[in-house]
């Protein structure tokens, strides 16, 4: 039995092959089991002997088996170990990096200029009700302004809004001069869309409340955002316009920043782009609000971040800035 058990002993390979042949020998109903368990029917000089034997067998493969049991674990382990091993050497995933949305980059640009001027950040609402988008900017009911501004209507009072002007009137409404603010943000007209058009487009709104406040004031202020914005040798024309919240209106153009004024594609040959719309309060607003126009005066402007963007980065359809085309906006 010693002999078998010992021959197969030392072929296993597992710790399950160790038990089973632990079970064969010394199990309950083992082999070496049987032959203690035949004892009685054994001599009484036969006994002790045979006795002595089948102990001392016993107590051999159980030696046997915690010592194959410690290397075979061993073994394992050192296994395990060597599969687990990492080598740091294998290159890692390279994680890429997102990059800001070309609109967001003027943004951030334009906030900067405006914020090292001494102006703060303003918010209005988006869904905004009729009497801040039109009312209280002297665009009455039946105002021809409203059909140039094609709006969203939620209901009769409110809408979507078309401009950030709104903005001029809440901030108004809640703060007394001085007053130094933009306001950047989402604008909605029921355009259909086309390389330059989209129902939803940004603008950033800048109003400018105090004592002697005067156009030469807006115009300072014009140029020095545009050269900030679009280099030292940009220059700023002033076209009339009107628009009713503001009396002097004018449209403003910046000389073109890819050829200096000279013609190009990119201002369709006419040496200037327009990016904003601008004038002084006009003193029914400030009225409005509860400002005294015989002692303030202030100047506003509206500006279009996707004309300036599209300006400053070359792009040619409007459309490109809202596909979120990874290939596209990596380029910025
Ligand atoms: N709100 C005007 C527009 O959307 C722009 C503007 C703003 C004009 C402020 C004058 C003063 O066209």
């Amino acid at each position: 039995i010693r002999e078998q058990a010992e021959k197969e002993l030392s072929a296993a390979e597992s710790i399950q092959e160790l038990e089973n042949i632990r079970v064969k020998y010394l199990g309950k109903k083992g082999e070496l089991t049987s032959v203690l368990r035949g004892m009685g029917a054994l001599s009484a000089e036969e006994r002790p002997i045979i006795g002595q034997i089948a102990n001392e067998v016993r107590q051999v493969l159980e030696n046997r088996i915690e010592e194959l049991k410690k290397k075979l674990l061993d073994k394992e382990r050192e296994l395990k170990l060597a599969q687990e091993v990492i080598d740091v050497t294998i290159p890692g995933n390279r994680k890429v990096l997102g990059k800001k949305h070309p609109l967001t980059v003027v943004l951030d640009e334009i906030k900067e200029v405006f914020i090292g001027m001494g102006y703060e950040i303003a918010e209005g609402p988006e869904v905004e009700m009729d009497y801040y988008n039109f009312e209280a900017l002297n665009i009455p009911k039946n105002h021809p302004a409203r059909d140039v501004q094609d709006t969203f209507y939620i209901n009769e009072n409110i809408l979507l809004r078309t401009q950030t002007s709104p903005v001029q009137i809440r901030v108004m409404e809640n703060k007394k001069p001085p007053i130094k603010i933009i306001c950047p943000g989402r604008v909605y007209r029921s355009d259909a869309v086309d390389a330059t058009h989209s129902p939803i487009f940004h603008q950033v709104e800048g109003l400018v409340v105090d004592k002697g406040v005067t156009m030469g004031d807006l115009i300072g202020t014009l140029k020095i955002f545009a050269k900030s914005l679009f280099g030292e040798k940009t220059d700023i024309r002033l076209r009339p316009h009107h628009f009713p919240f503001t009396e002097p209106s004018a449209e403003v153009d910046v000389s073109c920043w890819t050829c200096g004024g000279k013609g190009c594609r990119i201002c369709k040959n006419e040496g200037w782009i327009e990016i904003l719309g601008a004038g002084m309060v006009h003193p029914k607003v400030l009225e409005v609000c509860g400002i005294d126009p015989e002692v303030y005066s202030g100047f506003a402007f509206g500006l279009g971040v996707e004309r300036t963007a599209m300006g400053r980065f070359n792009i040619d359809d409007m459309r490109l800035l809202y596909e979120n085309d990874i290939r596209f906006l990596k380029q910025f």
